[in-house]
């Protein structure tokens, strides 16, 4: 039976005062995936090495295009990815970043008026506030208030999933997108592995079987979801992997949508999309997930979900989609082929 009151404070326990800085990991759980898009190593040059150094994420979930947009993140701990959603939103969006842990909030929010002034930003456009990740309602967070919800190593520390993307879903607008990395694991983290305190504070014990996080978006209307990136862990320390036994454990950075109208397997209704090359970010091409990279200029055949994904959202600016439903051509081909975490890659979504 799992005491989800002891788990939690367990977890704050370690972010607030077992772990003062990422060198006290003894797992590559958090940390994991570390190469930045240049944009991107821009801004961390800018970020204050205090939070450098308490930053615990396992990837870069920060999607491009965010210009104006509200952008809400998970656990934000120190406010790394916040910062550098804050330098990327600019001063007509706003970042709200949430953590249950108040020694980490302490860090974020000394900081707020320094990185600013880094960022060039008259008013301050990110706050942080104290709350828990299944009750952001409790955090202020109103229905479809949302364009991007981020969250960097978090959602595996919680013990009720379902409620987590239960609230995500309805704080995003239609359309709106999850970008978050995280530990998956390639089969279900036995009771013995989730109950060991440290598995669990290191991101290992928590980490969601990749079919019940597919299972868990499908039940709440989320047909479909795209896998960006992923990587195995190895766990280096050979008394931690002793205890993690044979779970295999993998990084991973993926985007889902608020749409209604995806399907669970890819459909082929002669959907053409061409990427314009209009996101400053990436004028050259485009990459929606680890399988499809558009090319600016390039017309491409794409399956009805991944047309969605791209009309439906805050892309549509940045592509020229043609097609519609009318016609059914039969099931799509997408590939590379569905479960690809038994090839260290990572997990698919409905599609491809
Ligand atoms: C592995 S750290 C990641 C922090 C940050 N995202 C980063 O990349 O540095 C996990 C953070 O999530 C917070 N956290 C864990 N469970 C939470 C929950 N249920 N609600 C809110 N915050 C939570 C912890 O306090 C901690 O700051």
């Amino acid at each position: 039976m799992l005491d989800t009151a002891k788990e939690m404070d367990q977890v704050r326990e370690y972010y607030g005062k077992i772990f003062k800085s990422n060198r006290d990991l003894k797992s590559s759980a958090c940390c994991a995936n570390g190469s930045l898009p240049p944009y991107q190593r821009e801004i961390i040059n800018l970020i204050d090495d205090e939070i450098l150094q308490k930053f615990y994420g396992c990837g870069s979930p920060i999607p491009m295009a965010i210009e104006g947009a509200v952008v809400l993140d998970l656990g934000c701990g120190t406010g790394r990815d916040a910062f550098m959603s804050s330098r990327l939103v600019g001063p007509a969006g706003r970042v709200i970043g949430i953590d249950m842990t108040d020694e980490q909030l302490d860090v974020a929010r000394r900081h707020i008026d320094r990185q600013m002034i880094r960022f060039g930003f008259l008013q301050p456009n990110v706050d942080f506030r104290k709350g828990y990740i299944e009750d952001l309602a409790g955090a202020g967070i109103d229905d479809e208030s949302v364009d991007v919800v981020i969250s960097n190593c978090v959602i595996n520390l919680s013990p009720d999933k379902r409620s987590v993307f239960s609230e995500i879903f309805r704080v995003l607008k239609p359309g709106g997108e999850l970008f978050f990395s995280d530990v998956f694991a390639g089969r279900r983290v036995p009771e013995d592995v989730r109950g060991d305190a440290q598995l669990y504070a290191e991101c290992l014990g928590g980490a969601m079987y990749k079919e019940d996080f597919r299972r868990m978006l499908a039940e709440g209307g989320i047909a479909d979801y795209r896998v960006v990136s992923a990587s195995r862990i190895t766990l280096e320390d050979p008394a931690l992997s002793a205890r993690a036994g044979m779970v295999d454990f993998y990084s991973m950075t993926i985007r889902a949508f608020k749409l209604r109208n995806l399907e669970d397997i890819c459909e082929d209704y002669g959907h053409i999309a061409v990427y314009k090359g209009t996101i400053s970010e990436s004028p050259h091409d485009f990459v929606l997930d680890d399988h499809h990279r558009f090319i600016a200029g390039k017309p491409m055949l794409v399956c009805g979900n991944t047309a969605a994904m791209l009309e439906d959202t805050r892309y549509a600016r940045h592509f020229q989609v043609t097609g519609d439903r009318t016609t059914h051509y039969g099931p799509f081909d997408c590939s590379p082929a569905s479960d690809r975490i038994s090839d260290d890659r990572g997990a698919g979504g409905a599609c491809c």
